[in-house]
């Protein structure tokens, strides 16, 4: 294909950073060397054409080399992969961590969403406006980072040969400005640690290694129990472990708390081959950190839980989505897959894929289409994943925090009747917690220390962006699905935001909203239209309140709740509506 874009030829760093993903081209066909040969036959169209799932491996080798993705850099993949540029621009447009435009190698990135709002963020990002400048070049503004328990957070990044990444929790105004004046970067002793917050009532089913383990050893991890459960599982055989996870009962903890036995045994049945698995791991629920920090601190469970996934469900190869700002994650996670092949314990191939700054390739199916090099847009269902998932194959897919839950189940004989919350916001020890399903929200948050001195509480956020507001009359729910659905809320991904009197709800409201209409995937208009409409509103009913705009955002959130074709769209009025009705904000 003769492939041409009105950029520049790609410069030999952005040619480099894409071979270093692809290999050197073959032939004049791919972008490289003229051959005698190439006069007359053209060649490698099928195997270029093979390629194609890896257009956003080879865009973030390009981005991490250079900062950002030029016209000619997009021109040099596509020739390599043989894809219209027109459609590799409406793939990486539709990401936010790629730049289309140049900037400088640098990049500072600041949450400024509700957990770090209520730690100083606004402020934080003032002062960086009035000293550095405007959001957008040398640092940008972020959703939330998954750092909300040591909040206000950063991450930045400096685009190189020797590409760097470091979360930044908490950072300060100071330590941003130097980083952005080519100060040095804090090393890892000078940081928080990262050993979350445990239940004083004792560590935990899922978190009893968290903090335990050296997640970087498979010895120390093997010291631990590790492995333990896979032998098991070879022990019962596929059936055997199909049956135990069902007679567990697990629920998927990714938010939508469908049977995990059920979906196993119906990608375990699904005739079509290959099976795939997948674990999703993109956790981009602004308040939700359980999974990155599982895979921090505990990522051979991980691997080991998707490699008993993988023998029960029959898959040949399985894939982890890891969310773009999980630098640490990543690493960790792929030192496991390495430790765990290597040792011969495993013998599952395990692709580590790294999402780009989109919130709604969490959704399984968009979360496929983004495997497969394509725009994170979500698939109508049916089929579902079981029948047509990834590479339209029958695929597993689970979130982290329910696959390492089957590790307990196969060991002790029965899953740990506990839940992961991510803490956040004003309470005096954030972090994650593991308590009992029903455990009540007002005895988590005196687990977490509660509320500052003198201060009272305005709410509670419960879910992230895509939950609802729980008032002070409601603390007493228990934290089960069953408890909090008869409150019309939901556990969701398990994230809990308490906001003291101190905290602007109206300004949450707005970022919510913000959130909504950034992240919305734009396929389906309900959900496009609405969550613009559903902003405009709330900044007109902010400023001067009027009966007919509240109609007008209950008829949105109708439209958007009826009619949008995946649970981005009906669930992104949730929390505004809960405002409106419960704290009665408007
Ligand atoms: C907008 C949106 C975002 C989502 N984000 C995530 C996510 O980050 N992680 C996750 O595990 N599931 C997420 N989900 C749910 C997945 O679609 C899917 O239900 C889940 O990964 C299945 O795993 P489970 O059965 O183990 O929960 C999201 C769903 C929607 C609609
Ligand atoms: S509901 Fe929103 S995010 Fe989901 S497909 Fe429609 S436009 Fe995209
Ligand atoms: S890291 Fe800032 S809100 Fe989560």
């Amino acid at each position: 294909m003769d492939i041409r874009t009105t950029g520049g030829p790609a410069t030999a760093e952005e040619v480099s950073a894409v071979d270093s993903v692809l290999g050197i081209p073959a032939s004049l066909w791919e972008g490289g060397a003229r051959h005698p040969a190439d006069d007359h036959i053209g060649f490698g169209g099928h195997a270029a054409r093979a390629q194609r799932p890896l257009l956003l491996p080879v865009l973030h080798a390009i981005q991490d080399r250079v900062g950002w993705v030029s016209r000619g850099a997009l021109e040099y993949a596509c020739r390599r992969l043989s894809i219209p540029p027109a459609e590799a621009y409406g793939v990486v447009s539709f990401y936010g961590r790629f730049a289309l435009e140049e900037r400088p190698a640098l990049a500072v990135h600041v949450c400024d969403d509700i957990a770090c709002k209520c730690a100083g963020a606004d402020e934080l990002c003032s002062a960086l406006e009035k000293s550095v400048g405007a959001a957008g070049k040398e640092w940008h503004r972020s959703p939330c980072l998954g750092l909300c328990d040591r909040a206000p957070a950063a991450l930045v990044e400096r685009a190189g040969a020797d590409h760097e990444e470091l979360q930044i929790a908490p950072v300060s105004l100071e330590l941003a400005k130097d980083i952005l004046s080519g100060g040095a970067w804090p090393g890892p002793g000078e940081l928080k640690p990262l050993t979350p917050t445990l239940s004083p009532q004792g560590r935990g089913g899922l978190l009893r290694r968290v903090g335990v383990v050296d997640p970087e050893s498979i010895d120390s991890y093997r010291e631990h129990g590790g492995f333990a459960a896979l032998k098991r599982a070879i022990e019962l055989g596929p059936e055997g472990v199909i049956t135990a996870v069902t007679d567990a009962k697990l629920l998927g903890r990714g938010g939508a708390a469908f049977p995990t036995g059920r979906k196993w045994d119906s990608v375990a049945k699904a005739p079509a081959s290959p099976h795939y698995l997948v674990c999703n791991a993109d956790e981009s629920e602004p308040g939700t950190f359980k999974d990155r920090e599982l895979m921090e601190l505990d990522p051979f469970a991980i691997v080991e839980a998707m490699a008993i996934a993988a023998f029960a469900a029959g898959c040949e190869k399985g894939f982890l989505y890891v969310r773009g700002e999980y630098p640490l994650a990543r690493r960790r996670i792929e030192n496991a897959i390495q430790k765990a092949r290597a040792s011969g314990l495993i013998d599952l191939e395990i692709e580590v894929r790294r999402g780009a700054g989109a919130y709604i390739c969490g959704e399984e199916t968009a979360l496929f289409n983004s495997i497969e090099g394509k725009r994170g847009e979500p698939r109508n269902k049916p089929p579902f994943p079981a029948q047509a998932g990834v590479f339209g194959k029958p695929t597993l897919v689970n979130n982290v925090e329910t696959l390492v839950n089957v590790l307990d189940i196969l060991v002790e004989g029965s899953a740990a009747d506990t839940r992961l919350f991510c803490l956040s916001g004003h309470v005096r020890e954030p972090g994650l917690y593991e308590v009992q399903m029903g455990t009540t929200l007002r005895a988590l948050i005196d687990l977490a220390g509660g509320l500052r001195e003198g201060r009272t509480l305005q709410a509670v956020l419960l879910g992230g962006a895509a939950g609802s507001f729980v008032t002070q009359q409601q603390l007493d729910v228990p934290l089960s699905f069953e408890g909090t659905r008869a409150i019309g809320a939901t556990l969701g991904s398990g994230a809990v935001i308490v906001l003291d009197d101190t905290a602007d709800l109206k300004q949450i409201l707005l970022r919510i909203a913000r959130f909504f209409r950034d992240e919305s995937c734009g396929q389906c208009v309900p959900c496009r239209v609405g969550t613009v409409r559903q902003e405009e509103v709330l900044h007109r009913l902010l400023t001067d309140r009027r009966d007919s705009d509240i109609t007008l955002l209950s008829d949105i959130a109708q439209a958007m709740r009826d009619a949008s074709i995946c649970g981005l769209g009906q669930t992104a009025a949730n929390a505004i509506t809960s405002a409106v009705i419960q704290l009665k904000v408007v």
